[in-house]
């Protein structure tokens, strides 16, 4: 039955950034669908996805990690691992946005948001990589943008990492689709989340943005959970290297 290949029962999934947000809704959805959860955050904040995942009757756990400090990282699906005892799925989608025109933007700033975007998504799909390459299966999902084909205005930092997370989903989709992990990118336009929140409220930018979205409305954030639930799932075995906008129209326009 096709809603079979969808079900995601005795299934761990680790979603970075789960505590609000884009992962919230994701990691909501993939209990839903019968994964256990390891939400990871750099606040102790999880209560409301521990309280959402735990009602769904699947397992939870939440690790404390600031992914933006490297030493912070070292060994971390180790310990998820020591907990759960596998890992079948990896959400990269914790995330920050800083803005500043190029000519300002500090570089302090620029190292930060590579760090916590790109370089924790490759650290963590490398140590990930290893448990499910020994096992000859996996998935693993970056999140991208619409600034993963866009340049957007006075964010190159996080252009650039949207547009590097992209090519790092092409590259290891490409190293280990073979071996049984499928990587695949999803990329949402503008949806309403705390990340958003100063767009939608800029009085200039927020009417600009919502008039440039053919669907005509910012997406919700529980409109991403069906995507990231089909690329978990055996539904998807064979994507490799996609990078699937979600986006009310917004590429096509
Ligand atoms: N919202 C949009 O319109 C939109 C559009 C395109 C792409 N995206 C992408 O979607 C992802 C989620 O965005 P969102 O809108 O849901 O943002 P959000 O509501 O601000 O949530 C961000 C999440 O990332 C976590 N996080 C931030 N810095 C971290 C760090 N150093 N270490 C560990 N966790 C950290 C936050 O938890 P703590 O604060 O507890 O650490 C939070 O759970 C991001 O990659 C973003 O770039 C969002």
């Amino acid at each position: 039955m096709i809603l079979d290949l969808f079900k995601l029962d005795g299934r761990v999934a680790l979603v970075t950034g789960a505590s609000r947000g884009l992962g919230q809704s994701m990691a909501l959805g993939l209990a839903e669908a019968g994964a256990d959860i390891v939400a990871v955050s750099s606040s102790g904040e999880c209560e409301e996805i521990e309280e959402l995942v735990r009602e769904t009757g699947r397992r939870f756990w939440h690790v404390k990690c600031d992914l933006g400090q490297p030493s912070d990282r070292v060994g971390l699906i180790d310990r998820v691992l020591d907990q759960t005892g596998r890992l079948d799925i990896l959400v990269n989608n914790a995330g920050i946005s800083q803005r500043h025109p190029p000519e300002e933007y500090p570089l302090s700033e620029w190292h930060l948001l590579m760090e916590v975007h790109l370089h924790a998504s490759f650290d963590l799909s490398q140590q990930a990589a290893k448990t499910m390459l020994e096992r000859g299966r996996g998935k693993i999902i970056n999140i991208g943008s619409v600034m993963s084909y866009e340049g957007g205005l006075n964010i190159p930092a996080y252009a650039a990492a949207k547009h590097a997370l992209a090519g790092l989903t092409k590259s290891l989709a490409n190293s280990w689709g073979k071996r049984g992990i499928n990587v695949n990118c999803i990329c949402p336009g503008y949806f309403e989340t705390s990340m958003s929140h100063v767009l939608q409220d800029d009085p200039v930018r927020g009417p600009q943005i919502l008039d440039r979205i053919p669907v005509g409305r910012w997406g919700q954030p529980d409109e991403i959970a069906g995507l990231c639930v089909f690329l978990a799932s055996d539904a998807s075995n064979y994507m490799h290297g996609s990078t699937v906008a979600i986006d009310g129209g917004w590429l096509s326009r």
